[in-house]
């Protein structure tokens, strides 16, 4: 029994296997209808969220499977005081897998501790989100058929954005990466990720405040958004949350074939301006996100079929 809480748990062999599968049900999602006819995911969410419980759940679906969904810790025991760890015992006995979501760092593990069947981390505090970066990766490898020798700036929110960290780990075991860190002073990458993964790694980066320098290098720009319900006072939100709005002019130094990411919800970051242009691939990457949630499920619960 495998749980997922964090993304340098998959090789990287197996990743380019979730995605051959996830190519696999793109083309093929007949051959996947029936694959967890009877099985049942529990969607364990104790933050507020719309894609990720609904791309799980879509995903289940898609595989024939059955959900089970809380969607707020106000309408689940934890109100009463249940621990995460037995929350995932009383669990285990309804369901076939859990995807779970959580303020506190560290709790799908420990829930994954507890639980007799496979855990998915599908968002711990500032910490990891390795399912988004499942769908960022999918991305990646549509948009540019491969995952070394790419420039790949991330801008916006470093510190607390978890898609940002489990990103840049999965990105960190590749040849011929570069990073380019964009952030206001304040909202920079934590030491502990440059320190444990990019330099550890020795992979190439650079920090800067300035997007419109960073531009014409990037073959990827992952925006994010600034993440306010981490921060500490309101003040320090509403003086960054606008540090980096992404308008058509920006775009101009950019290379032709940059992809644009966005893990979603968008608040300012990006003008709608651009949802149009070719570069954007943020809904793109909503609907990839599904596919490997998919390809995930499988994994985890011992179905993939033979492509
Ligand atoms: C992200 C998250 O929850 O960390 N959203 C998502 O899962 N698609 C990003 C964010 O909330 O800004």
């Amino acid at each position: 029994m495998r749980s997922l809480l964090s993304i340098t748990e998959l090789s990287v062999e197996e990743i380019d296997g979730l995605v051959a599968t996830a190519k696999d049900i793109i083309a093929k999602p007949q051959k996947y209808a029936e694959i967890c006819r009877g099985k049942k995911l529990a969607t364990l969410f104790f933050e507020p969220s719309t894609r990720t419980r609904l791309s799980f759940e879509a995903a289940m679906y898609e595989l024939g499977g059955n959900v089970l969904s809380v969607s707020s810790a106000a309408s689940s025991s934890a109100s009463k005081g249940e621990s995460v760890a037995d929350t995932a015992k009383v669990v285990s006995c309804y369901a076939d897998i859990i995807a779970m979501r959580h303020p506190k760092e560290g709790a799908p593990m420990v829930a994954a501790m507890n639980a007799s069947i496979p855990v998915i981390n599908a968002g711990d505090g500032g910490h990891n989100h390795p399912t988004q970066t499942l769908a960022d990766l999918l991305t990646i490898h549509l948009e540019k058929g491969r995952f070394d020798h790419l420039t790949v700036g991330f801008c916006g929110d470093l510190k607390f954005g978890r898609t940002v960290h489990s990103l840049i780990d999965a990105l960190s075991r590749y040849e011929g990466i570069k990073i380019v860190l964009i952030s206001p002073e304040e909202l920079k990458l934590p030491s502990y990720v440059k320190n444990d993964v990019l330099r550890k790694k020795g992979i190439e980066f650079t920090q800067t405040t300035d997007l419109l320098a960073a531009m014409p290098e990037l073959d990827v720009l992952y925006m994010t958004r600034v993440q306010k319900e981490r921060f500490f006072n309101e003040e320090d939100y509403l003086r960054l949350k606008d540090s980096y709005i992404l308008t058509p002019d920006k775009l101009k130094t950019a290379k032709p074939d940059l992809s644009i990411l966005h893990p979603l919800p968008r608040v300012n970051e990006i003008a709608v301006a651009i949802d149009d242009d070719p570069r954007a691939c943020y809904f793109k990457q909503v609907r990839n996100g599904k596919y490997m949630r998919m390809a995930l499920i499988m994994k985890l619960l011992g179905l993939t079929p033979e492509i």
